[in-house]
């Protein structure tokens, strides 16, 4: 079997090397001329763990192979997988020009019948207009489009892609159906649950998920503002409602807000579909505002934990990225938490184990970017802590306490023991939980 993959980043590149695991011959088609030189070079242009054994060992095999040519690609394909990003359009609608570019090209380029596959995340009624497009330029093939969402998690996204908690296909096409489920084989054989709806319902499942998770970790931080007034822990409340089999224990813990590649946009293209559709989600749309709102808020915790005023003063931030295990910036909380706090004066030292080239590219040019912790915490006034790295986990308070020369710590992730900090003699900040 062979499929074309058209885009090769975090979801492309997964989805491409993990379908050629499968047994199938992947082309995968990559504009960005650095990333696809990469590939060719054996190198992979984004952080993801085990990805680059895994693509290594399928180029060898000779069932994954990288391009930029697009028409060679999809010669002789049954389908062909939309993996582009949809980003936040200026309106906060998704925008869909990769999509629709994309769509355009495969359409021109095939010589027989497909299925058109948006695993990118696409509003709901984008596959019916991708359907239309393909019959009005090729009205000479009768070509089939699905939706088929990935729910795969950055850090964790081979596991995720191998060991789905389920697959979604949103098609009535038997023709489609059949050419999925041959391709999905090695998901039946372990169980996963496949579930078949139609376009529409696959679509906005993909945008429900996302909007459920970002509503669970808004509802925590919520509540980790209120355990600060109240005087209650919220790690103790997470847990207490989170071992009702109906709630569930993941997603519920406090933080900085929700970032990353895909909950700020996905919340905000599902609020402006609601009201487009005349049914607007008053929960979805309290969720954006109230994520911002805890995000533009965060430098000012800080800023308050150090006294009132970070002017002059040097703060070692640990961990950028939106989340440990990748090095994906997009909408992380430390843009603007940084970002405000050089505004407000702050020398920023920062220590991320993969991130700091994508960091350079979207915080203040005056950041610092140190080789490891201690560099970080050398000399520092105050440590924030932004992303939880497992390996920030195991800092010895002692030590930090011995290289800084202030004594506030900052732990928006709650990845230090409250105990142990202020035994070191810090003024510790954590989020949700009361003063030890
Ligand atoms: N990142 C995630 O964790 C995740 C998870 C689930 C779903 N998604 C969704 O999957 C989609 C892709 O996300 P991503 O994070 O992989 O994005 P990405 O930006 O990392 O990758 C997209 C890639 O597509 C390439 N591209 C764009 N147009 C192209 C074209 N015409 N031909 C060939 N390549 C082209 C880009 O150069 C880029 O490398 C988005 O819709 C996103 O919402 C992402």
């Amino acid at each position: 079997m062979r499929i074309a993959m058209i885009g090769g980043g975090y979801v492309g590149l997964v989805s491409g090397a993990c379908f050629a695991e499968f047994g199938v011959d992947v082309a995968l088609v990559e504009a960005d001329p650095a990333r696809l030189a990469a590939l060719h070079a054996g190198r992979i242009p984004i952080y993801e763990p085990g990805l680059e054994h895994l693509v290594a060992e399928n180029v060898a095999a000779g069932r994954l192979s990288f391009g930029a040519d697009l028409t060679e690609a999809v010669r002789g394909v049954e389908a062909v997988f939309i993996a582009v990003g949809t980003p936040r359009g200026a309106d906060g609608h998704a925008d869909l020009s990769h999509v629709f570019a994309a769509v355009e090209q495969v359409a021109q380029a095939l010589t027989g019948y497909a299925v058109i596959v948006t695993k990118s995340t696409v509003p709901v009624g984008t596959g019916r207009r991708l359907a239309e497009r393909l019959r009005a330029v090729r009205p000479d093939l009768a070509l089939d489009v699905a939706s088929n969402p990935e729910f795969l998690r950055e850090g964790s996204a081979i596991n995720d892609f191998m060991r789905p908690d389920r697959v979604v296909i949103g098609t009535r096409s038997v023709r489609a159906q059949e050419v999925l489920r041959r391709l999905y084989r090695p998901l039946y054989l372990i169980e996963a649950p496949i579930l078949l709806t139609d376009l529409e319902t696959a679509e906005l499942t993909k945008y429900a998920a996302n909007a459920f998770l970002a509503m669970k970790v808004t509802f925590i931080n919520e509540m980790a503002d209120l355990c600060e007034k109240v005087g209650a822990d919220v790690h103790d409340v997470a847990r207490g409602i989170g071992l009702d089999g109906r709630i569930g224990r993941k997603f519920l813990h406090p933080g900085p807000g929700f970032g990353g590649s895909c909950f700020p946009k996905d919340t905000l293209a599902l609020m402006h579909l609601a009201q487009d559709a005349g049914a607007p989600s008053r929960l979805v749309e309290s969720v954006v505002a109230v994520n911002d709102a805890r995000k533009a808020a965060m430098a000012e915790r800080i800023i308050q934990a150090c006294g009132g005023s970070v002017q002059g003063k040097q703060i070692a931030v640990l961990g950028l990225t939106f989340k440990p295990e990748t090095d994906d910036m997009r909408d992380a909380p430390s843009i603007p938490i940084v970002t405000d706090l050089c505004a407000a004066g702050a020398l920023v030292r920062a220590f991320d184990p993969v991130g700091a080239a994508q960091a350079r590219k979207v915080l203040p040019q005056q950041v610092e970017y140190c080789r490891d912790v201690m560099d970080a915490a050398t000399g520092s006034d105050a440590i924030v802590v932004i992303t939880e790295w497992n390996e920030f986990r195991a800092m010895s308070p002692v030590k930090l306490s011995q290289a800084m020369r202030g004594r506030v710590v900052v732990d928006l992730r709650n990845i230090f023991d409250p105990v142990a900090m202020r035994e070191a003699g810090f003024a510790y900040h954590g989020v949700g939980r009361p003063a030890a």
